[in-house]
């Protein structure tokens, strides 16, 4: 990684741009940086035979026209898998990337990137591992880069292995000891939900010394409140509608 970042973009796409492209594809992060989206957040977990893979759900079927857990699936199954024609006919054949392929199409559109790890259960330093090795390898990238995870034993790996990376604290219920845990993780940013993410929060949040994002916020108005609390960043499935904040 190159000089030590402080900010993000205001504005990150949730999975791409996930209301507009078929979330976590190429294509989706065409979409994004189609939009002048500067940064992006994706989600990646393990194949069964340990490919890192963008996919959001531990199951196919939502996003991608399988069946069964992805954490069951060889690269290779999955990779046959359509990605994009459940969003629309325009997006047919659209396929699963690898977090190789992403952060290689991400680099060269000039954004930035939140790596979601986000493992299926029991895997979590494993993936954290794989994801942190990936990154190393593949992204060259001059925009903003950081890991972010829900799961402490992820953070806690990419702590330990990545301290060079910037790591975000992931968190849908600020539960007890949040900010604490966030700080003993040196993470540089709390992404919280943006729903009880209040204007204290935000302030306790700075006054740590971290950046306070926030997900998944689809109202302008409620972005606009949110930024007027101090939100530094606003990830959103609709960046084209945030953008024109
Ligand atoms: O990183 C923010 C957000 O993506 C976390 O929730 O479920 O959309 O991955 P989820
Ligand atoms: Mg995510």
């Amino acid at each position: 990684m190159g000089s030590k970042r402080v900010t993000y973009p205001k504005i990150i796409g949730h999975r791409g741009a996930a209301a507009l492209a078929p979330e976590n594809t190429l294509a989706g992060f065409a979409k994004a940086a189609s939009l002048g989206v500067k940064m992006v957040e994706l989600d990646a977990k393990l194949s069964a035979d340990g490919e890192v893979v963008v996919h959001h759900d531990d199951t196919l079927g939502r996003t991608a026209n399988g069946q069964g857990p992805v954490a069951q699936a060889s690269f290779a199954a999955l990779r046959a898998l359509d990605a994009g024609g459940w969003f629309g006919e325009a997006y047919k054949g659209e396929r699963i990337p690898t977090l190789a392929e992403a952060l290689d199409a991400i680099a060269k559109a000039g954004m930035g990137v939140n790596v979601e790890i986000k493992p299926c259960a029991g895997r979590e330093v494993e993936t954290a591992e794989k994801v942190i090795a990936v990154a190393r390898a593949q992204w060259k990238g001059d925009g903003p880069f950081q890991f972010s995870s829900f799961k402490r034993p992820c953070l806690e790996t990419a702590l330990a292995q990545a301290p060079d990376y910037e790591r975000g604290y992931l968190t849908d219920n600020f539960a007890e000891g949040w900010l604490e845990n966030a700080q003993a993780l040196k993470c540089a940013s709390v992404n919280g939900n943006f729903r009880g993410y209040t204007r204290e929060r935000i302030a306790a949040t700075h006054a740590a010394g971290l950046l306070a994002l926030t997900y998944t916020v689809n109202e302008p108005a409620i972005a606009r409140q949110l930024l007027a609390n101090g939100m530094d960043g606003i990830i959103t499935d609709v960046p084209d509608r945030m953008l024109a904040l």
